[in-house]
């Protein structure tokens, strides 16, 4: 089984202590946070300026999108396996993401999880993993992109 990003301490070792997933509260902390999180981030009219962005919103609908953010989270921050869907790469080479799309994401996540309360520590390694997988979402050549619009 290969480890989560959240499991590995920076310096490459496994990290002690509860993990990230068991601090934020598990599967039912983890859900009510990202409940309010993909609210926010289908209403955000700055995301949904990405034409792509907003069609896929429209055609796959809220409760499927929560689930896989909050699978994908569980997962991500050390709780069971349980995300069935694509890596992040794929699930976003059709959207023809750019930095400042990134950017209004991430900026409604930092902005989210300090609303739900999460503490300082948790909220810095919530949004550590999240800067680790930039590259991997924006960084997507035009000849991978199916056409979505
Ligand atoms: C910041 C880190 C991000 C994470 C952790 C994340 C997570 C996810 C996950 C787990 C999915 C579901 C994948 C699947 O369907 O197989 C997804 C889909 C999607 N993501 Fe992201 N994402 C991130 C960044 C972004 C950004 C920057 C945008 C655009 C502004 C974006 C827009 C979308 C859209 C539109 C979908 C499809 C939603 C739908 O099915 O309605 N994501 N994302």
């Amino acid at each position: 089984m290969t480890e989560t990003i959240a499991q590995r301490t920076a310096a490459g070792e496994p990290a002690e202590g509860p993990s990230l997933y068991e601090r934020l509260g598990g599967i039912f902390g983890i859900a009510a946070v990202m409940d309010v999180l993909t609210d926010r981030l289908f209403d955000n009219v700055s995301a949904n300026q990405n034409p792509y962005v907003a069609k896929m919103h429209e055609r796959n609908g809220r409760p499927g999108f929560k689930f896989m953010v909050t699978a994908w989270s569980v997962e991500e921050t050390g709780g069971p396996r349980c995300y069935p869907g694509r890596d992040m790469h794929h699930a976003h080479v059709d959207m023809e993401m750019s930095e400042h799309d990134y950017d209004v994401v991430a900026l409604e996540i930092a902005a989210t999880l300090s609303y739900c309360g999460v503490g300082v520590r948790e909220q810095k390694e919530y949004m550590a993993i999240v800067e680790r997988i930039r590259r991997e979402i924006i960084d997507a050549p035009a000849n991978e992109r199916a056409k979505v619009l």
